[in-house]
């Protein structure tokens, strides 16, 4: 979003509860009545809800629960960067958009968010759901900025990282399902995606883009039938006891700054909602039964088959009873 929509936007946010003149607008932003009116059109083509009434000025409509960047950055912790925070409406991808920018060198900490996304990406490259009412983030992270070295644990410090942020703002307790599903009461409310992309002489990675993709309030009515039997919701709709912006800071402050002090593997092993549960493992066209019982310092996970052999997991996906 441009920075003079991100202004007027801000500015009607922050003054939802009465009507703006688009002089009183331009005076107090320093724009031209012009650009404001500009900036709104264009705000309306995005999908905001703008009302204008003669004489009163222009006032946003509902409790959008809007993600802002005002709104994040009012809750971030001193030392984040907010001048690396990009809000859009809507994005084919975040993560294909992160992506873009971690190849042109974009800094540690870059975070790429959408209210919705068209061409939400998931893991084995299926789609992911991403209506309105969901927080669809990602985040860019080199590795010399990383609280940790092994960067195979990315991906389960991302899980426990969101989780933690999770339970800190709502009291629930969310799980992980191996390797980085989040689930609530037993039904998915989150997916992470990591990218990354590396030298293939020195096998070093240059960057990870860390893929978040939560239901936030999302009307469970409107899931795709496939999603139906195991995904969830955190909030019902218009019953968040918070809003998007404060779960996004909080995610933010926990991956980049208060994630340092963790002990990964062991909040990993907490969380996981799958050691010593049966579980089918799928690879490719191929399933079998497992018990799962372990998982190993590389965050993988090690299971025992039917014949008493065991077996670490790498690639491959694994179903769960509930
Ligand atoms: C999965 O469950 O398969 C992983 C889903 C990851 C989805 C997130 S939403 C934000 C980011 N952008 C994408 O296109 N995908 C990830």
């Amino acid at each position: 979003m441009s920075d003079t929509k991100e202004l007027v936007l801000k500015y009607l946010e922050e003054n939802k509860d009465s009507f703006s003149s688009g002089e009183e607008i331009a005076n107090h932003l320093k724009l031209s009545r012009n650009s404001v009116w500009k900036a709104i059109k264009s705000l309306r083509n995005s999908g905001y809800q703008i009302e204008a009434a003669t004489h009163r000025g222009y006032h946003l409509v509902g409790d959008m629960d809007l993600i802002t960047l005002k709104g994040i950055s009012d809750n971030l912790l001193p030392g984040i960067a907010q001048d690396r925070i990009h809000v859009y409406k809507q994005i084919e991808s975040t993560n294909k958009t992160a992506k873009g920018a971690a190849a042109f060198d974009a800094p540690h900490g870059t975070c790429i968010i959408a209210e919705s996304q068209t061409l939400g990406s998931g893991r084995k490259k299926r789609p992911f759901f991403s209506p309105k009412g969901g927080i669809y983030m990602s985040v860019i992270l080199t590795p010399d900025k990383l609280p940790f070295k092994n960067t195979s644990l990315v991906t389960a410090y991302i899980a426990v990282c969101v989780c933690n942020s999770i339970e800190a703002l709502t009291g629930k307790k969310p799980m992980i399902k191996w390797s980085n599903d989040i689930y609530i009461d037993n039904r998915k409310i989150c997916g992470i995606l990591t990218e990354s992309a590396g030298d293939l002489d020195t096998g070093e990675l240059s960057w990870i883009v860390a893929g978040i993709g939560i239901n936030f309030a999302v009307d469970t009515g409107t899931f795709p039938k496939e999603m139906r039997s195991h995904a969830g919701s955190l909030f019902v709709p218009e019953k968040a006891p918070l809003s998007k912006n404060d779960l996004i800071a909080e995610i933010l402050n926990n991956i980049l700054l208060k994630g340092k002090n963790i002990d990964i593997l062991k909040s990993y092993r907490n969380r996981s909602l799958v050691l010593s549960k049966d579980v089918t493992v799928y690879d490719k066209d191929n399933s079998y039964p497992a018990k799962a019982v372990s998982i190993d310092d590389m965050g993988k996970l090690v299971v025992s088959l039917p014949d008493g052999s065991s077996k670490t997991l790498t690639h491959e996906e694994i179903r769960i009873e509930l």
